[in-house]
């Protein structure tokens, strides 16, 4: 008996504890407010402001965007940006946020040539798709990234500019221009890398 009524006691306490914890005032409105944010970028290139970040989701007349602490703008678009790492905020009209880090590269204006014939993002090219692109694993060689495309300088430039064995992009499609070609060529010869 004795045992039972402290174990009553315990509960009668706890739930007093339990109560009076409880916060009182209305629901916070941004509980559960999260946004997959998503981007299209375009990296900076030769060393200039010229690099873009646009969101393409969430969107919305209610929404406003904001770049690394600068004034909240209702449109979407930020253009003139250098290479550097950015923090995207996205806010609601109840001003809850969510917040995306992007990185902006600096590319060297051959190296963006390349870049763009290779995986064509954002405009003309693509030559390398599907077969090298999104995940195609064609040959063991995959382009999605800048490290993967300078690892592989030698043999783009051994399949696209001599057709060594034979020529990519392959058959059925043609062989690039002799003006892609050459874009191919002077950035091997500038040293390959990122920044030429
Ligand atoms: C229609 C599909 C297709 C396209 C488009 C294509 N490739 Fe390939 N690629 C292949 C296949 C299949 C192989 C493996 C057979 C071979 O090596 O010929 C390959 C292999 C390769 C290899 C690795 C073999 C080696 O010789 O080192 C490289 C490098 C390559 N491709 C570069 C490119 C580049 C650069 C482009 C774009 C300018 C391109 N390819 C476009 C299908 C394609």
């Amino acid at each position: 008996m004795r045992i039972y009524w402290s174990y009553i006691k315990v509960m009668v306490l706890l739930g007093w504890m339990i109560s009076c914890n409880k916060k009182d005032g209305p629901p916070d409105p941004c509980l559960g407010v999260h946004y997959d944010i998503q981007v299209f970028k375009t990296e900076a290139v030769g060393a200039v402001n010229n690099g873009t970040i646009t969101v393409t989701s969430p969107l919305g007349d209610t929404l406003s965007y904001q770049l690394n602490n600068g004034a909240f703008q209702s449109s979407p678009f930020f253009s003139n940006l250098g290479a550097g790492e950015y923090s995207l905020v996205v806010k609601n009209q109840k001003g809850c946020t969510d917040t995306l880090s992007v990185t902006l590269y600096n590319y060297g204006i051959k190296y963006a040539q390349v870049k763009q014939l290779i995986s064509g993002i954002g405009g003309a090219g693509g030559y390398c798709g599907p077969c090298h692109l999104n995940g195609g694993i064609s040959g063991g060689k995959n382009f999605d990234t800048d490290a993967s495309i300078v690892a592989s300088w030698d043999r783009i430039r051994a399949r696209v500019v001599d057709g060594n064995p034979s020529f990519m992009p392959a058959a059925p499609n043609s062989p690039l221009s002799a003006t892609d070609k050459q874009k191919i060529t002077d950035w091997v010869n500038a040293g390959h890398r990122i920044t030429d």
